[in-house]
């Protein structure tokens, strides 16, 4: 059974602040990922809850679940912001405390690179999704280029996830939505920062699949 233990309160302050400052050039990717979204949603690694007051008015629930305790209780505080009802819980995404088909669509969003296991999260997701339900994710991952890839598998091998939560740069995040038998209906490739000089956390995706009925 996997840790539900998830406590990383130095990046948690940063990512805390960071996420607002970030929010300018990654609000338009929130945006875009919630966009027609209606019904029962459940966010799974939800952080200090950025993508609260980008859910559409047709959405008439979230079920936000957040491991990090500095980070819940800012999504607490963010939920009372949002124009749609949000309830914040504490869960990891691999053992969701919610019952199989419970909601219209699932959401990630930044969260694939951190859960230790990303297969069993999926599998999970895919659980509490009801049929015919879509998944939106928005998440940073492997880059096509073999540079830019050597660079990231390195990256992951270092320091790098014990400093930031977990992420891991390498993870073909993809892949992962697909094996876990979603249909990916879209999916585009984006730079985030969208800047000369990529960062290895850089190659992001952004996209819809579905929970085939
Ligand atoms: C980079 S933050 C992204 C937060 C938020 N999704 C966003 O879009 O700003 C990664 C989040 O994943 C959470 N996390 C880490 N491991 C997790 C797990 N196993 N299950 C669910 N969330 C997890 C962290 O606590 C953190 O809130």
């Amino acid at each position: 059974m996997p840790r539900a233990h998830v406590r990383h309160p130095v990046f948690a302050r940063i990512y805390a602040k960071a996420s607002r400052s970030m929010e300018r050039e990654v609000g338009e990717h929130r945006s875009r990922l919630l966009t027609g979204l209606s019904g029962r949603i459940v966010e799974v690694g939800a952080g200090n809850g950025m993508n609260f007051t980008h859910y559409p008015p047709e959405v008439t629930s979230v079920v936000a679940v957040e491991p990090e305790p500095y980070l819940r209780r800012l999504a607490w505080e963010e939920a009372l912001r949002a124009a749609v009802p949000v309830k914040v819980v504490d869960g990891i995404a691999e053992q969701l405390p919610l019952d199989d088909a419970e909601f219209d669509a699932g959401v990630a969003s930044l969260v694939l690179c951190s859960v230790r296991h990303p297969a069993i999260a999926m599998a999970e997701l895919f659980r509490v999704i009801r049929p015919g339900g879509q998944l939106r994710f928005y998440e940073h991952v492997r880059a096509t280029s073999p540079r830019l890839s050597r660079v990231q598998r390195a990256m992951d091998a270092t320091v790098w996830p014990s400093i930031s939560g977990g992420c891991h740069a390498h993870r073909d995040t993809g892949t992962a939505i697909a094996e876990a038998g979603f249909i990916i209906e879209q999916m585009d490739s984006l730079r985030v920062p969208d800047t000369r000089l990529s960062p290895p956390t850089s190659p992001h995706i952004i996209g819809v699949a579905t929970r085939p009925r």
